[in-house]
Parts: structure tokens; C-alpha cells; sequence
């Protein structure tokens, strides 16, 4: 089959790759027809991790069920689905208990917890940016999608990760109708944390980045954007809320915040969030972390993952946080209705549907955040 394979920092290729196939009685086969670019893909891309070479990509995939295993009684050949990016087994502790995020049982190592499909550090798994991806435990992991999936593939195809990202960030930051949110990154996941508090009924949501193609986009949906290139996002955020601070923050960012001028800083948006997020408010980090970053510019970040972070205003402030990947399986189901409904439209940020073969350059024009490229779709089957 063909497949987009990591070959070294900013290098990959589609190639061919031996057939991806039912390998135990739980697995699902899935051809796939849309299968996303991530922020999270670019970490790999720009070997800022320990990616392997020859790895196939992707975790933001969705598809057609044509081979099911032996053990598999729920999903059905023909079935269309949307497959978490978490890979989890559904019987261990953490999932019981909705955390799929953190499965005992599918990463390798059994010192960690939760396994992604193409993804560093997160087990062998190949990703779906390919023609066919192997689901295991495919009746735990299938979202089987309703009748208009295959028209809206470019919505449903978010419910396997940005869309319930951005949601469980605004989880994490608790927002409640009537509140004001911060939310730091206006690439897709903070677009779909702008979204989802805009679900849960915040009165004001703020969106801070420096791409005015990205700030359109939330301001599209009612979001008020800051510019933090034109003037300190800290002061613009005390000023739309007459000094207080937002009620809830959320971080869409990471650790390769930078500031306008590209210089990495991994503590920046931390900080940004204490100082403009009110006292006793709450703030959801969901922009990836990583234990060692050999590749940082900061001292401190490099050795350990360490960041200075404001710990003293934070505590003195009385808030709280919340980190981590989101589990996907708590709320996919959830938000597959509010599209089908016609309450949600998360494809509103996608600017690219694009052959595999045009992977390469999809990656490239996303790594550099050119202008209009918000959010690229693969399909690497034909258009649908
Ligand atoms: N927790 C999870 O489960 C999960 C899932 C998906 C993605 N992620 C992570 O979420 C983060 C965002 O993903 P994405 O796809 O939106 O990536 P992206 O790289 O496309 O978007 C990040 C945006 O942040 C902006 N930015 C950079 N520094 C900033 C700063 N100091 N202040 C404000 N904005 C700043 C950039 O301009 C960019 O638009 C990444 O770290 C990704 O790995 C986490
Ligand atoms: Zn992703
Ligand atoms: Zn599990």
C-alpha cells in the first residue's frame, strides 16, 4: 500500500509499505478516505522528537470498515468510522474509568500509559496516512458514524481528535455558560476550543495568535482576536475584562511556544495564562509537553522539560490546571450528534483536501504556517 513515511527531520515521502492487516481477532481494517495533518505531526516533522525513519504517520483518521476480525461483533464491514488517535483496549482501569487517553493495556512499554497510531513515544503502531490502517481493538475504538458521513467527511473526520481536544480543554479549564475564556493558539485545536466554548455558551471568547488568517477564522465563529504581535495579549485580555482577567484559560500552544518574532519560548504561553486568567480562575493545557527536548533553545527545557513558570503568581492567585492528551472515546459520540444535528460544523477551519501523494507538500506549507493553511485533509483514496 501507499504510505506517508517519516524519513528525518523535515523530510517525508509517500511510499510503498508492506499492507496494514488484521493481526489479532480484535482488529479492524480500515480504508481510509480522510486522514488529517496535525500540529501535533509537526513536532515528528521538525525532529523535535525521537520519531523512527520509515514510521508511517497519522492519527486523525477516519474510513471505511472492510475486514473485521474474528472477535469483532459490533462493527460491520461496510461501516464508515472515525477512529480516536488514542489506540485503547476499553477493559483496563484508566479506561473504565473514561481515560483512554492513559490505557494500560496498548502501550509496549509497561512503564506508560496511552498508545497513539503513528505518533512518538506512543508505541509501534503505524499511522493512517495511508491507503489501509490496522484499528486494534476495533469494537472498543470504532465511532461508527450516521448516513451523511461520507458528505461531511471534513466534520467527521475531527471527532478523531482536534474537535474533542478542544473540547476536553475547555473540560479541563471548566467553562460554564456565561463566562469568559482565554485561549492561547489560534491554530486548529484552540479554533476547536473556541468552538466548543462557544457550545457550552461562554459569553466571550478571546483567541490569541499572530496569523490574521487564523484569528479570522475565530473570529468567523464570534471570537474576539488578539493580536499579541500588535500589543501585549496580557494587557488586551485585562482590558476586555475591565482588569479581572478571563474566567477560564486555555492552552492550545505547546512547548514550541515562540514569541512574534519565532524565538522559542516553552514557558510563554504557561505565563501568559496566570497573568491573564482572574484569581481563582481555572486553565486547560492540552498544547503538547514532552519529558526531553533535546532540540529546545531553553536550558532548562531541554534536560528535563523543565519550564520557569510562574509558580508564585499562579499559587497566589488561587487557580488550578488541568493537563494532558485528551481521551477521545469520553465525548466523540457526544459530538458526532451536535454535527449530525447541524449544531457543530468543525470543517469550517479546513483549507486543504488533498491527494496522499501531495502529502509532502501539505506538510510543508502547514509546518510553515502559511498563509490560508489552516487545516489540511489527505485522502488517500480518492475524493471520498
Ligand atoms: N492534548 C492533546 O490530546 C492534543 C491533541 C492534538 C494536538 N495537541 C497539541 O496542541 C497544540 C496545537 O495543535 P495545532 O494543531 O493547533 O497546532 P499549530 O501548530 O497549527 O497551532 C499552534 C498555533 O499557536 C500559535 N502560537 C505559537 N506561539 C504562540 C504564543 N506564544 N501565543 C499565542 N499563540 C501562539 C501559532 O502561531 C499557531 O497558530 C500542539 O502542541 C499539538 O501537539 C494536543
Ligand atoms: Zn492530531
Ligand atoms: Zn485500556
Amino acid at each position: 500500500m501507499k504510505a506517508l513515511v517519516y524519513d528525518g527531520p523535515r523530510s517525508v515521502n509517500v511510499q510503498d509499505v508492506p499492507d496494514a492487516r488484521i493481526e489479532r481477532p480484535t482488529d479492524v481494517l480500515v480504508k481510509i478516505t480522510s486522514t488529517n495533518i496535525c500540529g501535533s505531526d509537526l513536532h515528528m516533522y521538525e525532529g523535535r522528537t525521537d520519531m523512527e525513519t520509515g514510521r508511517v504517520l497519522g492519527h486523525e483518521n477516519m474510513g471505511e470498515v472492510i475486514e473485521v476480525g474474528d472477535g469483532v461483533d459490533r462493527v460491520r464491514v461496510g461501516d464508515l468510522v472515525c477512529l480516536p488517535f488514542n489506540i485503547s483496549c476499553g477493559f483496563c482501569r484508566n479506561c473504565d474509568n473514561g481515560l483512554t487517553a492513559f490505557c494500560l493495556t496498548t502501550p509496549v512499554d509497561p512503564t506508560m500509559a496511552g498508545a497513539a497510531y503513528g505518533f512518538a513515544g506512543m508505541g509501534p503502531y503505524n499511522g493512517g496516512q495511508a491507503e489501509f490502517l490496522r484499528v486494534p481493538y476495533g469494537d472498543s475504538n470504532c465511532l461508527v458514524l450516521p448516513e451523511d458521513a461520507r458528505e461531511k467527511q471534513t466534520d467527521y473526520v475531527m471527532l478523531s481528535d482536534i474537535f474533542p481536544t478542544g473540547w476536553h480543554c475547555t473540560e479541563l479549564a471548566g467553562v460554564q455558560p456565561g463566562e469568559t475564556v482565554v485561549i492561547y493558539g489560534a491554530g486548529p485545536v484552540g479554533l476547536m476550543a473556541a468552538l466548543s466554548a462557544n457550545l457550552k455558551s461562554a459569553a466571550q471568547v478571546m483567541v490569541v495568535d499572530r496569523h490574521p488568517d487564523r484569528l479570522a477564522l475565530a473570529e468567523q465563529i464570534g471570537a474576539i482576536p488578539i493580536d499579541d504581535s500588535k500589543a501585549s495579549p496580557i494587557d488586551q485580555i485585562n482590558e476586555l475584562t475591565n482588569g479581572l482577567g478571563a474566567d477560564r484559560g486555555c492552552e492550545c500552544v505547546g512547548y514550541q511556544a515562540h514569541d512574534p518574532q519565532g524565538v522559542e519560548h516553552p514557558n510563554l504561553t504557561l505565563n501568559n495564562l496566570v497573568h491573564s486568567v482572574k484569581f481563582t480562575g481555572t486553565i486547560g493545557v492540552v498544547g503538547v509537553f514532552v519529558p526531553h527536548d533535546p532540540g529546545s533553545p531553553d536550558k532548562l527545557y531541554k534536560e528535563d522539560g523543565e519550564v520557569a513558570f510562574d509558580y508564585g503568581l499562579y499559587w497566589f492567585k488561587g487557580q488550578s490546571m488541568g493537563t494532558g492528551q485528551a481521551n477521545v472515546k469520553a465525548y466523540n459520540r457526544q459530538l458526532c450528534a451536535l454535527i449530525e444535528q447541524g449544531k457543530a460544523k468543525p470543517s469550517w477551519i479546513v483549507s486543504h483536501e488533498l491527494p496522499l501523494d501531495q502529502a509532502p507538500a501539505g506538510y510543508q506549507h502547514f509546518d510553515a504556517r502559511d498563509d490560508g493553511w489552516t487545516k489540511v485533509v489527505l485522502h488517500p483514496n480518492g475524493s471520498s
